[in-house]
């Protein structure tokens, strides 16, 4: 973990920022969990985050996003998103890492990537744009890709007879989102690793494991 400076030559570790992504019916909630009892388990505080929401502004954005319109405009939706990320990051993940408690936040950035930046169409320089507002700028040290075949991943869907706005999207949708956060992981394998998670629950959390622990030592050792 990095350490700051925070009053005289009192120094703090900062915390873990781990992020956990995937298409929609991917699997990614069954494993946040997990991760944070098996951090808790090894000394370290966890607080968990979900986007949208996760804050009392970004709980009342997720209830639009999740539940409005059909035909919001995709800008509209954007602007959404990040809205509830900037608070998100502001009152919760950058005071929570700077004190040293770990966050697990169930999405981040890679997500408006993968459905705004390309499921969506908008690009990767209008993306480029609006991540670049954030403050403070925050890239996660570890982040989980969930993936399972399409089909499976519909059909986890499928069985939530209230589909939100999102999961009522089409199957080309959902093809186009799956192949860029495969893209992007394929850009950032030090940072992004894909759990396959169409194996047994243990092959999974036997690689999340072994993901940690790795993150861990390196931390420990910058430390
Ligand atoms: P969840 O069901 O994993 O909580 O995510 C809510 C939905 O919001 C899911 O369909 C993915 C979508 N989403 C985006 O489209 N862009 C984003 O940046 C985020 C964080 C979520």
């Amino acid at each position: 973990m990095s350490r700051e400076i925070v009053s005289g030559n009192e120094i703090k570790m900062r915390g873990l920022f781990i992020s956990v992504e995937g298409i929609d019916g991917a699997g990614k909630s069954t494993h946040v969990d997990f991760i944070a009892t098996y951090l808790r388990d090894r000394g370290f505080q966890v607080i968990l985050t979900r986007e949208p929401g996760g804050t009392d502004l970004g709980e009342k954005v997720r209830d639009i996003l999740l539940h409005g319109a059909q035909d919001m405009h995709r800008i509209t939706e954007l602007c959404l998103l990040f809205a509830s990320r900037q608070e998100l990051i502001s009152k919760v993940i950058e005071p929570n890492l700077a004190q040293g408690i770990c966050v697990i936040a169930d999405r981040f950035i890679d997500a408006s990537v993968a459905y705004q930046g390309y499921g969506r169409n908008i690009g990767q320089d209008k993306m480029a744009k609006i991540i670049d507002l954030l403050e403070p700028k925050l890239t996660t040290d570890l982040t989980f890709l969930f993936d399972a075949p399409l089909s499976l991943a519909i059909s986890r869907v499928l069985k939530n007879r209230n589909k939100d706005r999102i999961e009522s999207e089409s199957v080309e949708f959902f093809t186009t989102v799956q192949n860029a956060y495969r893209m992007i992981a394929k850009q950032e394998p030090d940072r992004i690793k894909i759990i396959e998670t169409n194996h047994d629950i243990e092959f999974s959390r036997r690689i999340l494991v072994r993901h940690l622990d790795c993150l861990i030592r390196q931390k420990q050792a910058e430390g």
